[in-house]
């Protein structure tokens, strides 16, 4: 088996993972290893932008008491200040690397945008294609540097720590498996530090904003290394996707609410003054509950965006993707409002991290949407994500070059077992158990959830586990049986989370406890077992 020696191993290309990589440029051999193309992740797809309080009438105070209002009690706010007060240098970092900001047109100052839970306008934004111009540039930059080598194609496995490998002392990562998935071959990479920065967990759900690479791949490895998983049960859902059969759930920004866009229903009614007096601009757990509820009550497929208080040419400015995009699909914004549904959109849990990424494994840090670091809480406020990603992707640069050093190079790491795997006659099951899993998740762990819904997504998912984890060990592996196994892992862990929170509080509702829980502080969920137990039982 082929083992490949680097300083530090980075398992992921999205803005979290290259920001680090960014910042350990002159560190040594830094190996970014991803599943797919370099450019395919969440972050690319991100368009609203980088909240950052950088308008001289607005405060990183401000910023602070409108994420810790959206959190739901449960953002930690000694790093919510930590991460926030780090945007403006994120920001100017981004800009000496050659990303451009919008401007106001004529003038110098940045053309700030307005999303929902936000006091004051304060998202930058680079057009509506914000995630893919930050991370063009980031990645060209970065593969232009000597110390860092981009490895494509190449999904994690398994992270390999000493206590796997049985020595003796403190249990430290010391890299991980991978399937090189052009060849189908098993290698590994060695590294005394390993950076998990494998991006969310939206393909769990049928329908989601996220890029196809998003299965929840470094949740479900940390998960499966012993790392505490936290709050998992608050997955966000992106109140307006275009409603389209072939529009593969696209995003429409918030920011185009925050330009004065209503949601009205199919009788022309602008309906969510009846939920918040925000209206249309409230937090996405609200106004995503109210489009589920106005979809429920009327039996209708979808609600309505009506911009079309703007005019075209602003449109056309302002937001020339999406513009374009659901003119593609017929709908003209600027005539008529757009068909649009929530889709899951934000793992606001992951494995319990520091804010720079440090997690209870030596040389193990997580950083982006697959840690938990405090910020979001119970749901997280628009634009946060890509900032969380910029800052934590340097604080864990830096806690990496103070580490102190560790050799690695002569831990073994055994070769691959394959056991009697024989290649797969029956690929079929594959695609079968993966609609089944997305499916049970959008029906019974979706926006509303019940007690008894969850028994059943417990059962199903348990069941789904089993046969799952039988496949894995009896075919040889391939990315699909891989995304697969993590898929169901990490529905598994969202449906503990949620049993076993019974209150209802930002992100997580449920029928069966509907208020807050009120006789104790808030309190985070943490799963700190191994896998393999069953998941059916109510803990
Ligand atoms: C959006 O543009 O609405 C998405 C921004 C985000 O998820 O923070």
């Amino acid at each position: 088996m082929k083992i490949i020696d680097c300083d530090v191993l980075i398992i992921g290309s999205g803005l979290a993972g290259l920001t680090a990589a960014w910042h350990l440029r002159d560190a040594g051999r830094i190996a970014v290893v991803c599943k797919r193309d370099p450019m395919e992740s969440n972050s690319n797809r991100a368009q609203g932008g980088v909240a950052c309080a950088i308008d001289s009438d607005d405060s990183v105070e401000e910023h602070v008491r409108d994420t810790l209002g959206t959190g739901g009690g449960l953002s930690r706010e000694a790093r919510v200040r930590d991460i926030l007060s780090a945007g403006q240098a994120g920001i100017r970092e981004l800009e000496k690397i050659g990303v451009h900001f919008s401007r106001r047109e004529g003038a110098a100052d940045y053309d700030l945008g307005q999303e929902g839970g936000h006091s004051h306008r304060r998202v930058l934004h680079a057009g509506d294609i914000t995630g893919h111009e930050i991370m063009r540039v980031m990645t060209e930059r970065a593969a232009a540097q000597s110390g860092i080598t981009i490895y494509p194609e190449t999904m994690a496995i398994d992270l390999v720590s000493t206590a796997w490998l049985r020595r003796r002392g403190d249990n430290r990562c010391v890299g991980a498996y991978f399937l090189d998935c052009k060849t189908e071959k098993i290698l590994a990479f060695r590294a005394p530090h390993t950076v998990l920065a494998a991006g969310g967990t939206g393909k769990v759900y049928l329908y989601t904003t996220n890029s196809d690479v998003a299965t929840g791949d470094g949740v479900a490895m940390a998960w499966r290394a012993g790392i505490p998983i936290q709050n998992m049960e608050f997955i966000q859902f992106h109140p307006t996707c275009l409603y389209h059969p072939a529009a593969k759930s696209f995003l429409i920004s918030e920011a185009v609410r925050g330009e004065g866009a209503e949601l009205i229903n199919a009788r022309g009614e602008a309906f969510m003054k009846r939920y918040d007096p925000r209206g249309p601009l409230a937090p996405r757990d609200i106004v995503a509950r109210a489009i589920d509820h106005e979809m429920k009550i009327s039996g209708d497929a979808c609600v309505y965006l009506d911009i079309t208080c703007k005019g075209e040419e602003f449109l056309r400015r302002r937001f020339p993707n999406i513009y374009a995009t659901c003119l593609n699909y017929g709908f003209d914004m600027a005539r008529a409002p757009v068909p649009v549904v929530p889709a899951a959109h934000y793992c606001c849990g992951g494995v319990e991290a520091g804010v720079d990424g440090r997690t209870r494994m030596k040389g193990l840090y997580v950083i982006g949407e697959t840690a938990c670091t405090g910020l979001h809480g119970a749901n997280r406020l628009a634009s946060n994500s890509l900032l969380e990603a910029m800052v934590c992707g340097r604080r864990a640069a830096e806690a990496i070059c103070a580490a102190p050093a560790e050799a690695v190079a002569g831990i073994k790491i055994p070769d691959w077992q394959y056991g009697n795997a024989v290649p797969s006659d029956e690929a079929v099951v594959v695609e079968h158990n993966w609609n089944e899993v997305r499916q049970c998740m959008w029906d019974y762990v979706g926006i509303v959830r019940t007690t008894k819904r969850l028994e059943r997504a417990a059962r199903r998912i348990d069941n789904l586990q089993r046969e799952i984890r039988e496949y894995y060990l009896n075919y040889f592996v391939t990315r699909d049986v891989l995304e697969l196994r993590n898929i169901a892992a990490v529905a598994g862990l969202i449906i503990r989370c949620a049993q076993r929170r019974r209150e209802s509080r930002g992100l997580h509702y449920t029928l069966d406890y509907p208020g807050l829980d009120e006789s104790r502080d808030p309190q985070d969920t943490i799963i700190a077992d191994k896998p393999g137990g069953s998941i059916a039982t109510v803990e």
